[in-house]
């Protein structure tokens, strides 16, 4: 069968040709554009706001365009500054150093990105966490983490556990509260009252920066721990890949709780100094193409579960809008599916460009460029000054059209240094030289990677990481449960969703209402893109003789698919 192929927009001449890139390309002739290549010394703070804050054709340039239902906000980089600088102050005040964990509980507010870099500019480390988490995911990270400070809203603070976590010295409320404040540091409060100048920490590049939790198919959510350095490749997919120029608007769906809206929402749109747009609230269809021309956005990058319900949504509700200024569209997070990808050529007349990564790669890693010719389905090529491959289990490498692991090769700029306080999990995702990133994947002869799917039992539900561990545990909590297992299921609009088996404790029936009750308590105590969307009770869980829930079985039984070995299945 011919392939179908999309080719590169012809007449862009700012388009860099891809085996240019390789050619010409070292991480090192990049860091010429950082302070450290003169002083020794970085901050991402530094480089992504201060440094154009100093520059006086850029300070009154909008940095960051918020826009909420009930709110609207532009603050230029000099406002950034000085926010940030303020932030910096009041941390100060309250004995925050460099090392120190503080996180952040809120949603994307003009609030969030100056407490965020402030963070930075004393040399903390952030760690935001995504506003919809319920007590105990919030619970989970800020006692992993041993975090010092958490900022957070008043509607927010009751999700915020009020024990069992010595660490935590100081709560920060944004926003105005009617219960004691004597217990709280009052943010705008401190705010007001603090100077917005303040001195720089500068760390080496190896310093932390960031902690990301994300989940994999057995534990707790782990600690992913990010280090300034990663900055060169923020900067570099920037230009490559984003293709941004300092004159864009840009717009990154993501949220900052996970890492699509730090890397891509923070990091590299102001490492290139553009309009970064910011827009808090739910997703609708018209809000979205609304958005897209009211800013007059140029680069976007999304996801494709967004995507797939613009399709729903129709070509006649595109067309109510003038999205003439949008140049170029990215997608991230689970596949790009190729019809999707035909849809957008017909309603926005653009290629979307998929981009695969991942929270522990910290920054793109295989993509397809502007300048290159697309294959729908494929995720594209690696990123220049990168080995990925595809290996089997002892870390050898496989030709071409044979599936395997997909691997990178160690030691990319961005790539996790840790996982906090599990040095031996950090191990653990090493074969060899290669980080073999759990999904499956082959590559065909001309270098182009083609995801098949996750080889662990994690589940993507519209691009969110899921660890079936996490809500198996959270089921099990609930008094008419006695065992669970979590799977994803194939769906059209989502990717995966989250299924659940249960088994009853005695004195129990199963009923829509018990059910309906069970489910509840997932989205209310966990999150809710966690909670199952099906919730099936059986008579008994399959499990190994070891007492291991066979995931990999319910799936197949699920599917009508062929069940495999099932040797180590319980009598
Ligand atoms: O399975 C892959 C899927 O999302 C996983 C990483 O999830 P997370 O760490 O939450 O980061 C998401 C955004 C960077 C991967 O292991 N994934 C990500 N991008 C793609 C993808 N699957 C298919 N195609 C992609 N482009």
């Amino acid at each position: 069968m011919e392939m179908k192929k999309i080719p590169a927009r012809e007449g862009n001449h700012n388009l860099k040709d891809y085996n240019c890139m390789k050619e010409s390309f070292a991480w090192e002739s990049i860091k010429t554009n950082f302070s450290w290549f003169e002083t020794g010394k970085v901050n991402m703070a530094y480089e992504a706001v201060d440094r154009h804050a100093d520059n006086p054709n850029k300070s009154n340039q909008t940095a960051l365009l918020f826009s909420s239902p009930d709110r609207e906000e532009k603050l230029t980089f000099n406002d950034l500054r000085h926010e940030s600088n303020k932030f910096a102050n009041v941390l100060r005040k309250y004995g925050i150093k460099k090392g120190d964990r503080v996180f952040l509980f809120m949603p994307r507010t003009p609030e969030f990105y100056a407490a965020f870099f402030g963070i930075l500019k004393v040399g903390a480390i952030a760690g935001p966490l995504f506003e919809a988490f319920m007590e105990q995911a919030v619970r989970d990270r800020l006692q992993d983490s041993e975090a010092k400070m958490l900022i957070t809203t008043p509607d927010l603070l009751a999700r915020v556990p009020q024990a069992d976590l010595p660490a935590l010295e100081k709560i920060v409320l944004v926003g105005d509260y009617e219960g004691k404040v004597e217990s709280y540091i009052q943010y705008h409060e401190e705010m007001k009252a603090a100077s917005d100048q303040t001195e720089m920490e500068w760390v080496d590049l190896e310093d932390g920066m960031l902690l990301h939790y994300t989940s994999g198919s057995t534990g707790k959510p782990k600690g992913v721990y990010h280090v300034h350095h990663a900055m060169i490749q923020h900067y570099a997919s920037g230009d490559w890949v984003l293709d941004l120029k300092e004159d864009d608007t840009y717009w990154c769906t993501a949220d900052p709780g996970w890492v699509t809206g730090t890397s891509y929402g923070i990091f590299a749109p102001w490492l290139h100094g553009v309009t970064n747009v910011v827009r808090g609230g739910r997703f609708t269809p018209d809000d979205w193409y609304h958005t897209l021309e009211k800013y007059c956005v140029t680069v976007w990058y999304t996801a494709p579960t967004a995507l797939r319900k613009l399709v729903s949504a129709g070509k006649e509700t595109v067309e109510n809008y003038d999205l003439s200024a949008l140049r170029h569209i990215l997608s991230v997070g689970e596949p790009l599916n190729p019809e999707v990808i035909s849809w957008g050529l017909k309603a926005f007349h653009l290629r979307i460009h998929d981009t695969w990564w991942m929270t522990e790669t910290g920054a793109h890693i295989i993509v397809n460029f502007p300048s290159m010719e697309i294959r729908p389905g494929s995720m594209g090529k690696p990123l220049p000054g990168i080995e990925a491959s595809i290996v089997d289990n002892e870390g050898n490498e496989l030709p071409p059209y044979q599936m395997g692991n997909l691997a990178i090769k160690k030691g990319w700029p961005s790539m996790m240094r840790a996982i906090w306080n599990n040095p031996g999990k950090f191990e653990s995702y090493f074969i060899q030289d290669w980080y073999v990133s759990g999904d499956s994947a082959y590559k065909d002869e001309d270098g182009y990677f083609w995801f098949q799917g996750r080889l662990d039992d994690v589940i993507n539900t519209s691009g969110e990481r899921v660890g079936p561990f996490e809500v198996e545990s959270k089921l099990i909590e609930h008094p008419a449960v006695a065992e669970a297992g979590v799977i994803g299921k194939p769906h059209p609009e989502r990717g995966e969703i989250v299924k659940a088996f249960i088994t009853l404790n005695e004195g129990y029936e199963d009923s829509e209402a018990l059910r309906e009750e069970i489910r509840q308590f997932v989205k209310t105590g966990l999150s809710a893109h966690a909670a199952p969307r099906e919730l099936e009770v059986k008579d008994s869980i399959p499990k190994t003789r070891s007492g291991k829930i066979m995931r990999r079985l319910l799936k197949s039984w699920e599917l009508g698919l062929p069940t495999g070995d099932t040797s180590t299945l319980e009598e």
